[in-house]
């Protein structure tokens, strides 16, 4: 996925550690789960809400100043859910680059009263 833009870019920053002085676990969750988010809009404009995360894998640690970035791949459009693969990469301060964490997340179209509907009128 490395060759798109990332959905989602931002600096690792102190007051996500937890008290070893490393990225909570869910910081980088919860940027997996906006850059899927932004991936979704790109089909649809309706209201989404994430029904499921899954596939959540840390495969490396996320350090304080690290440049993370987050690809965003539409894995499948079912009629009301947008399935979301995110891939996490971090550049480093000395500028290696690795993938840190990955998973899946499950949108589900909205209209204004919280129901489900189609995804594509
Ligand atoms: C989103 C919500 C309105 C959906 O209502 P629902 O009646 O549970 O939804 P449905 O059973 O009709 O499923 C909707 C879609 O989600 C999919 N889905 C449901 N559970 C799923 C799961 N565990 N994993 C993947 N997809 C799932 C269904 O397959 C369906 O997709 P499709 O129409 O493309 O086939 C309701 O679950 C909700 O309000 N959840 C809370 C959402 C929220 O607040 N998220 C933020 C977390 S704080």
């Amino acid at each position: 996925m490395l060759h798109k833009e990332p959905a989602l870019k931002v600096i690792a920053m102190p007051q996500d550690t937890n008290p070893a002085g490393d990225m909570f676990g869910g910081w980088i969750v919860s940027m997996i789960d906006l850059a899927g988010w932004v991936e979704a809009r790109k089909t649809s404009c309706k209201r989404f809400a994430t029904i499921a995360m899954d596939g959540i894998r840390f495969h490396n640690p996320v350090y304080v100043g690290d440049c993370v970035e987050c690809y965003a791949q539409v894995e499948k459009i079912g009629n009301t859910s947008i399935t979301v693969q995110v891939d996490v990469y971090v550049e480093r301060t000395d500028g290696e680059k690795l993938k840190v964490t990955e998973g899946r997340c499950v949108y589900v179209a909205l209209d204004e009263n919280r129901k489900p509907v189609p995804v594509k009128d």
